[in-house]
Formats: C-alpha cells, sequence, structure tokens
C-alpha cells in the first residue's frame, strides 16, 4: 500500500489532472507547494513531451506531483457511426459558415499508453492515475515495483472493486457532477447518475482502500462534506481553471467567469469528443447532441479544426467549454487565493460504514506490511 503521498498532504486537495493545456508545470507547483498536490495531465500529448512537463515541474517545486494517463479505449468506435457523425458535422458547419476544417476520421490511437508507462517508471512521479479505463494488473504492479502510488478513477462500484483486484492504492471517485470527460471504463455506456457524495458514500462502505472525491466542488461546505463521508481527499478541476496560473484558453476562462456570475447550465454530451463530458451548454451542444456518437478518441480530432478555429476568434458557442456543476464558485483568482478558500479542511478521524476505521491508521497498517 502505497498512498503514504495522500498521508503527507498538509491540505487534503488534490488538483485535477486536465489534459488539453489548463494544468501548467506552475500550476501543479503551486499546488504541491501549499500542501495540496499538484497533477500534471499526460492526456493528448506525446511521452517525451510529459517527461518535459514533469521535469519542469521538479525545477519548481520538491513536493509530491501526481501525472495523469488515459486508458486506451477498449470500445472501439463502429466505423460507419464516425462517418455519420463527420457529415452531420461538416454539413452544419458548412451551413452556418463555421470555418475550421473536418478531416476524415482519423484512425483508433492509444495516446502512447505504453511509452508513457515506461517513462513514469523511469521518473517516478509520487502518484500516477489513470482515467478512462481499467490498467491492467501488471501495469500497476511495474509503477508499484518503483515506489509509485497507482490510482484510478471509478464512477461506479463495479469500477471500483475492479480497480482494487487489479491492485490500486488509491480511488478517485468521480460523481455525476464533475466537469470534463466522464471516466467511465467503458464510454459507450450512458453515464451512471450517482453523486460524487453518494459514490464516496457507496465505495467508503465497500472497499477499505483510500477515496478521493472529484465532482462538483464549488467551495470549502461541498469539499468538507465529502471528507466528512469517508473521501481521504478531495479532487478540484473546474475551480482551477479561472487560476492565473492555469492555462486555460482566455475564451474557456471569461465563459466560466461569465457562467459563475450568472449562473449557467452544464450538460453532459458527447459531441466534442465521443465520449461523455460535461460542458457549458452552447450553440455546438445545442445542434448537435442529438446526432452525436460513440467515437472516443476519433471524434475529437474531428472536431479538433472547428474547435481551434473558434479558440483563435474567442468564439465561447463553438468551443467545449468543460465544466463541472461547481461552475458557481470559479473566481478570477491566484492558486494561493484558492487554496485559502479551503485552508479549513479536515480528514475525519473514522470513515462511515462497514469499513469504519481511521484511514490513517489504516495506511499505517498497510504500509508495515
Ligand atoms: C477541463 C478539464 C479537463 C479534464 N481532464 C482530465 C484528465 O485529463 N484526466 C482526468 O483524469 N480527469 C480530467 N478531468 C476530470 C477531473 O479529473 C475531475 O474529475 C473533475 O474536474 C472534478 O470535477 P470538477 O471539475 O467539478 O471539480 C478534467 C476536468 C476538466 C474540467
Amino acid at each position: 500500500m502505497r498512498s503514504s503521498v495522500l498521508d503527507s498532504l498538509t491540505l487534503p486537495l488534490v488538483q485535477a489532472p486536465m489534459a488539453g493545456g489548463p494544468v501548467t508545470p506552475v500550476l501543479a507547483a503551486a499546488v504541491s507547494n501549499a500542501g495540496g498536490l499538484g497533477s500534471l495531465a499526460a492526456g493528448y500529448l506525446t511521452a517525451t513531451a510529459t517527461e518535459d512537463l514533469l521535469r519542469s515541474y521538479r525545477t519548481l517545486s520538491d513536493a509530491p506531483v501526481a501525472v495523469n494517463v488515459f486508458v486506451p479505449e477498449h470500445h472501439r468506435a463502429v466505423a460507419a457511426d464516425l462517418q455519420a457523425y463527420r457529415s452531420a458535422l461538416r454539413s452544419w458547419a458548412d451551413s452556418q459558415s463555421i470555418s475550421g476544417e473536418v478531416p476524415a476520421v482519423p484512425a483508433h490511437n492509444d495516446d502512447e499508453f505504453d511509452q508513457k508507462i515506461a517513462m513514469l517508471c523511469r521518473s517516478r512521479p509520487e502518484l500516477v492515475t489513470f482515467t478512462f479505463g481499467l490498467p491492467d494488473s501488471v501495469t500497476v504492479a511495474r509503477l508499484q515495483d518503483v515506489g509509485v502510488t497507482v490510482g484510478v478513477t471509478v464512477t461506479s462500484e463495479e469500477e471500483a472493486v475492479a480497480a482494487s483486484t487489479n491492485g490500486a492504492d488509491v480511488l478517485i471517485a468521480q460523481g455525476i457532477e464533475a466537469g470534463g470527460h466522464r471516466g467511465q471504463f467503458d464510454q459507450s455506456a450512458a453515464p451512471l447518475d450517482i453523486s460524487t457524495s453518494d459514490l464516496v458514500q457507496r465505495l467508503a462502505a465497500r472497499t477499505r482502500l483510500p477515496i478521493i472525491a472529484a465532482g462538483g466542488i464549488d467551495g470549502p461546505e461541498k469539499a468538507q462534506a465529502l471528507l466528512d463521508s469517508g473521501a481521504i481527499a478531495v479532487q478540484i478541476g473546474t475551480l482551477f481553471l479561472t487560476t492565473e496560473e492555469a492555462g486555460t484558453k482566455p475564451t474557456h476562462r471569461a465563459a466560466l467567469l461569465h457562467a459563475a456570475a450568472d449562473g449557467a447550465s452544464t450538460v453532459l454530451t458527447r459531441v466534442f469528443t465521443g465520449r461523455p463530458a460535461r460542458a457549458l451548454a452552447n450553440r455546438f451542444t445545442a445542434a448537435l447532441d442529438d446526432r452525436s456518437v460513440i467515437g472516443y478518441p476519433q471524434v475529437h480530432f474531428l472536431t479538433a479544426g472547428i474547435r481551434a478555429a473558434a479558440a483563435a476568434a474567442d468564439d465561447a458557442e463553438l468551443l467545449n467549454l468543460w465544466a463541472g456543476t461547481g461552475v458557481r464558485g470559479c473566481r478570477q483568482e491566484s492558486v494561493s487565493a484558492l487554496l485559502a478558500r479551503f485552508s479549513s479542511l479536515s480528514v475525519r478521524s473514522a470513515p462511515p460504514g462497514d469499513a469504519a476505521r481511521s484511514v490513517r491508521a489504516h495506511v499505517a497498517e498497510e504500509v508495515s506490511r
């Protein structure tokens, strides 16, 4: 059991990995240097680019860091569905004079999974977390053998049991409120409608693994309630998107701040990437939701040209504005101001449920094995 990385935190708060640009080494280091845990995001990057990020992080902080990896999809998209969605996207874009290329349907790719695992075994960040699937037990053991703690993102009890069976040290319990992609192992399934709070309680009763609660946190009250339900830490994404240290696209940042002020709603949609994800509703989600298909990662590449053109034109209506339901808590602020809002968080000494016991005692017991 290697969750000592979480046990050593002075603030039980993990900055969520957020692939696609928002997470910078400066952001992750600001969180870890303040006693929380920063996470780098390897998704969409090469193994070499991920290693460069980790090196940059190490120049900014000696504190622990997490690196997050996408597990390659088991469910392969149906070719005819992808072609149909490409046609729908093209005719919609043409009819609306939307710029940005819609390319031919690309081949499936595994996001350099094997290269990333090899690199992480060499570089040894303190924690490696996975999303979009279940890493096999050999991969989990390879990382653990070189001293890396392994976390798996789960969205249901069944996924938690499978992660535990494959040797995970930590579970990231992602509730339905979370911003960005659902981490569910099977992209073709309808997202399970379980709140973060319910999921944490169910997992605390079912497993002895430490649980990090992710999804919908809008401020310290919600975060503390999740810790009181049995989580050892909370993982926050959306609120970090509007911090000064984040690399969030200006259009996305402005939309989040606008939503925080005016109360815009979020939707779960496959329109941008083919995998369910929570985003602010906009013209893109409204126009294409009923034609969307199961198709990650290919749909991500089909929409990339339109999204890049939208970002360049500062058009929030055509961009994937990932956001959790906690978006109301977004502020334009520094990481230190955000963390100050959460400075009073504390982990309860004994989680409720059948597994009731001190998380710290549990960790100590496992470490001494
Ligand atoms: C912009 C954005 C990008 C995300 N990218 C990733 C990612 O690369 N890997 C991952 O495990 N989770 C990713 N997530 C999900 C977060 O890990 C986390 O579950 C979520 O942010 C928690 O909900 P919240 O946004 O309501 O705080 C992303 C979330 C957002 C908002």
